[in-house]
This record gives structure tokens, sequence and C-alpha cells, in this order.
């Protein structure tokens, strides 16, 4: 049993990294038996729960929408907010209740939330009837733990991060895009924030490991990656590498188009500016958190920069990358955040007109250190900014929404729509969803559509015809 220790989480002591190449050896011992997947939180977790499927398929497993026809079944959780865990909570129950009186019924734990030594002590007491708890740092072992014979709950979560691991099987959920990780952990340690005691210290995949993946992907037909790390700007600061020459190496792969997440707006060079600019397969669109727009909030939360400095670098990006478009993440309620720090972040949005953000109410994490400072807003009054947020970003991004009503702009196809099976729904290079009215062979093709309709969230739009290539 190994226990999750905050301490040795967060410890930054300068070591090299250990890279691992999986060996397989599965035995296929469910055969016949059916899992359950569910995943809460970010893209890492969307991708790791791409690696759990394999795992699980490699075991004979075959998946079920049906949680009351499944025999394995699995959740990969998120930490990052006190909702993010009651959600995994409140499913928690209806797994303890399908699992009465049932030997075949297996309730795996793994993500973020097993990285918390408060929440593991709470499973310890109170959710017994969990057969295994996994940590985020030694996913693959979950075959081997699934393998063995076991009686009682088996809590195998490490808080040491040096381990990058090779050779790990996706079963991807698309054929079209693919996920890439870079790197691992976050440094940073912004002190609201659980992610570098969840997921470690960071650590960089080697520059040849991901190129191989990237054509390997290429030559498999797909036409999109996203490139995946907490600050992708770190990228290489372990190994002797940096993220421009990266991003570089991936553009000259030649695969039609290259996105990443998620930058900070700390150390965005000048180089990674340049490189966006200058590859056509790189998509002009950036995530770029600010999360406020108070140099006094953002100095207590530890994010290294000021609002002029995060103004310049927009400002740089909207005149070197030409047609770009900037989405955001907003924090409102920090602690002790006044009415003036809150209207500071009201003038940044102004100011920036974002293409769309992400708004969130600052939720105390446990062990961090923002958990620790005085504060006397109430939840009333930060509920009420962030609706006051919230219609502000709306307008703003509807509003850059409506700059393409009636333009024919490139979108690739990856799908039906899930809401409307009729229609089919894809991304424009700036990352705006468009609906789109057209035939079914386009799908996981880059075509021309005509935008029709423009709301705030999304674009519907009709098919004109492919993309002409050069
Ligand atoms: N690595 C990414 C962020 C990952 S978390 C980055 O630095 O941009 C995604 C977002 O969740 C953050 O940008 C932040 O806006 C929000 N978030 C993180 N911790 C939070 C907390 N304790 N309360 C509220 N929102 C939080
Ligand atoms: Fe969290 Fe900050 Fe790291 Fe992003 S950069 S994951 S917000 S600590
Ligand atoms: Fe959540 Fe972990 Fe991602 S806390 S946001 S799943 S890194």
């Amino acid at each position: 049993m190994h226990l999750p220790d905050l301490n040795v989480a967060k410890s930054r002591i300068k070591k090299e990294n250990k890279y691992i190449n999986l060996e397989e050896n599965y035995q296929k011992i469910f055969a016949d038996k059916k899992y359950f997947l569910r995943t809460y939180g970010c893209q890492m977790n969307v991708h790791d729960s791409e690696a759990i499927r394999s795992y699980l398929e490699s075991l004979g497993l075959t998946n079920t929408e049906n949680i009351e026809e499944a025999n394995v079944v699995v959740l990969n959780t998120c930490a990052i907010r006190e909702n993010a865990r009651d959600k995994v909570i409140g499913f928690l129950g209806k797994c303890k209740y399908l699992k009465k009186n049932r030997d075949d019924f297996k309730i795996v734990l793994a993500g973020c939330m097993s990285e918390q030594p408060d929440f593991v002590d709470d499973i310890l007491k109170n959710h017994k009837y969990i057969d295994i708890i996994i940590g985020t740092h030694n996913i693959y072992e979950l075959p081997k733990l699934l393998m063995q014979e076991f009686k009682k709950q088996v809590i195998e979560v490490y808080s040491n991060s040096d381990e990058i691991v090779e050779g790990m099987h996706y079963e991807r959920d698309s054929k079209i895009s693919a996920w890439v990780n870079i790197m691992y952990g976050c440094d940073k340690f912004c002190t609201y924030c659980i992610v570098p005691y969840t997921r470690g210290r960071e650590r960089s995949r080697k520059l040849e490991s991901i190129i191989e993946e990237v054509n390997d992907l290429k030559n498999k037909g797909y036409k999109e990656v996203t490139l995946l790390g907490q600050n992708v700007n770190a990228y290489g600061k372990d190994i002797g590498e940096t993220f421009s020459h990266l991003l570089e190496c991936v553009a000259k792969t030649n695969i039609e188009r290259i996105r990443f997440v998620t930058s900070h707006p700390w150390n965005f060079t000048d180089e990674m500016i340049n490189v966006i600019a200058k590859y056509k397969n790189i998509m002009p669109y950036i995530h770029l958190p600010i999360q406020s727009g108070s140099d006094e909030i953002l100095k207590r939360m530890n994010r290294r920069y000021t609002k002029k400095e995060y103004l310049e670098l927009f400002h740089k990006m909207k005149e070197k990358i030409p047609g770009i478009a900037i989405t955001t993440d907003i924090i409102v309620g920090f602690p002790n955040e006044t009415r003036e720090n809150f209207e500071e972040t009201l003038d940044v949005v102004k100011t920036c007109e974002f293409d769309g953000a992400f708004t969130f109410i600052f939720s105390k994490r446990e062990g961090t250190p923002a958990a620790k400072m005085e504060d006397t807003i109430s939840q009333e009054e930060k509920e009420e900014r962030l609706q006051e947020l919230n219609k502000l970003v709306n307008y703003y991004s509807n509003k850059s929404n409506q700059k393409l009503l009636g333009k024919v702009v490139e979108v690739l196809v990856l799908g039906e729509s899930e809401k409307n099976k009729e229609k089919l729904y894809g991304y424009t290079d700036t990352y705006k969803l468009v609906n789109i009215e057209g035939p079914k062979t386009i799908i996981g093709k880059i075509v021309n559509v005509k935008i029709t309709d423009a709301k705030s969230f999304s674009l519907d739009g009709e098919y004109v015809n492919e993309k002409v290539t050069n």
C-alpha cells in the first residue's frame, strides 16, 4: 500500500528524469466482461482515459455505457475545484449501491483526487467498497493491479514523480484529432492551484519520442494533434530543449493542424510567437489564462506577471499572428478580492475582447497557500461577480463570432453533432465550434464552410467545398 503525501508531492529537489519503456504482458482475464469509464477534469485526464481504455481492453474487457452491466467501473477524477470532487462523491454513492451483493463488480478510482491525502483518508474511513485507488503517476500499473487476486482494498498512489513512461498505448476517442503529451506536472505553484501536488514536478518527454508519435499519427491518417502540458512554455527546461524548437519540429512533420494547451503568460517567448506566425499548420489560437486583472491579486496568486505585461504580450500576439483568437481563464473571489480588484479584471476583458473565457469562483484546495489566506468576501458577492463577468465575457465571444457571419472559413470536420445527428461538427483554425450542414463524406476532412448563424458558444454553417491543397 502506498498513500499520497503532500510533502513528497511538493518537493522539487532536482532529479534526473527516469525514462521507462513499458513492456506489455497482459492476460485476457476479463474476456466477456465489460467496463464503464467516466472521466472528469481537463484534457490531461481525457487523454489518460484513452490509456486506461487501452489497458482495460488489453485485459479482454469491452466498453459499456450502461454501468449496471459493467464488471469494472473506473472513475478518472479531477480535484481542481470542490464541485469537481462533489460530482465524483455523488457518483460513488451510486457505485456503492450497485456493488451490493456482487463479487464481480470492481470499482477503481484514478486521477487527481487519488493524489489528495485528505480524500484518501476519507476513502479509508468511509469508502471501503472501492477496490483500487491508483495515482496519476503510476496509472500504467492498473493492468497489473487488476490481474492480481485481492481481497482487501488496494491503494497504490505515489507522490514522487520522476518517471516518464514511454510506449504507452492509447485507445483514442478520435481517428482525426489526437492528444499528445509533451510534458507532465507543473512547477509554477500558483497559490490557489492543486495541480503541482496532484501531477508532480515538471518533466519533459524527449523531443524525438514526441516527433515519432506525431509522425506515427500522421501516417495513421490523423489531421490534427494537440500538444499537452500544464504549462507548455516550460517544455524542455529539464532536458536542454525549448518549446519553440519542439513546435518548429512538429510543424515540419507537415501534419495538417497543430494546437497546444496550456500556455502561461509568463515566459511566453518571442521565439514562440515567431514560430507560431511562421508555420501555416500551427493554428492561430492561444489559450492564455489571465486569472485576474489586478496586480495585487496576481501577486498573491504567484502568477509572475502584471496586468501591463499581460496586455503587452496580448497585443504582440495580435499584431504578429494574423487572425489569432485568444481565450482565457478567470478566477473571481480570490481571498479578499475587493470590488476595485474585480473591476480591474472587467477592464482587461473590455480591452482584450476575448474570443472566449472559462470563468470560475475561487475554490479552497487543502494544502495550497491560498487555502490559508484570510477571506471576508461572501459567497453571495462572489456569485454576483461571476454573473457580471459572464455577461461581459459572453458579449465579447458573441461579438467575435458575429464577425464570421456570411464568411467562408476552413473547418476540420470531426463527426456527427451530438445534439443533432443530421448535422456535423468541427472547428475553425481559431478553435470555434461549427455545426455544419453537409454530407457525411466530409468527416475527417478540412473543408470550406459558409457561416450562416453566430451565437456566443458556437456557429452554424453550410458546407461549400473541399479545401484546395497546394
Ligand atoms: N495549467 C493551466 C490551468 C489548469 S487548471 C494554466 O495554468 O493555465 C484550469 C483553470 O482552473 C485555471 O486556469 C484556473 O482558472 C482554474 N482554477 C485552478 N485552481 C482553481 C481554484 N482553486 N479555484 C477556482 N479555479 C481554479
Ligand atoms: Fe495550476 Fe498555475 Fe500550474 Fe496552471 S500554472 S497548473 S494554474 S499551478
Ligand atoms: Fe483536474 Fe487534475 Fe486536470 S485536478 S483539471 S484533472 S490536472
